[in-house]
């Protein structure tokens, strides 16, 4: 038997958009990162994530951003700004009620990225 796409176990659309949504307002009140994104159009940046998670779940979107190295580099950012951002994630996931399993897989995909985001 095959298993639904993350981006269906996720609640397609609507339940990537409202995940965003938390996790934007996680990231812009944490102290550790907030400053990052002050410059930021929150609904530009938002998009983006949207896209990107979609396209690579297996959603139907387009993803239209940079790469993660692109996107990242000059920024030089620690591991302890990585561990909040991820920690935000994780904590949006936790909010809607995201089981264990697709956690875990979202964690695993975030980390997967870690050496194109870390100190570049
Ligand atoms: C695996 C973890 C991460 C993913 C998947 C991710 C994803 C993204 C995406 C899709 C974009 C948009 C790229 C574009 O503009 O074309 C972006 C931009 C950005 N990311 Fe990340 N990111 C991650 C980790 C981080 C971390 C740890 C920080 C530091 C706090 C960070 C700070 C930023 C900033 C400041 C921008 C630019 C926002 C803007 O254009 O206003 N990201 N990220």
């Amino acid at each position: 038997m095959s298993e639904a796409s993350l981006y269906v176990r996720l609640g397609g659309a609507d339940g990537i958009r409202t995940v965003v949504e938390d996790i934007w307002k996680n990231h812009t009140s944490n102290p550790k990162i907030k400053q990052r994104y002050a410059q930021s159009d929150p609904e530009n940046v938002k998009r983006l994530v949207r896209e990107f998670f979609g396209a690579g779940i297996g959603g139907p979107e387009t993803y239209t951003g940079q790469d993660m190295l692109t996107a990242h580099t000059g920024m030089n950012i620690s591991d302890e700004e990585f561990v909040a951002v991820c920690d935000d994630v994780l904590a949006a996931l936790d909010k809607n009620n995201v089981g264990a399993k697709e956690r875990d897989e979202v964690l695993c995909i975030l980390y997967s990225m870690k050496a194109e985001i870390v100190g570049v």
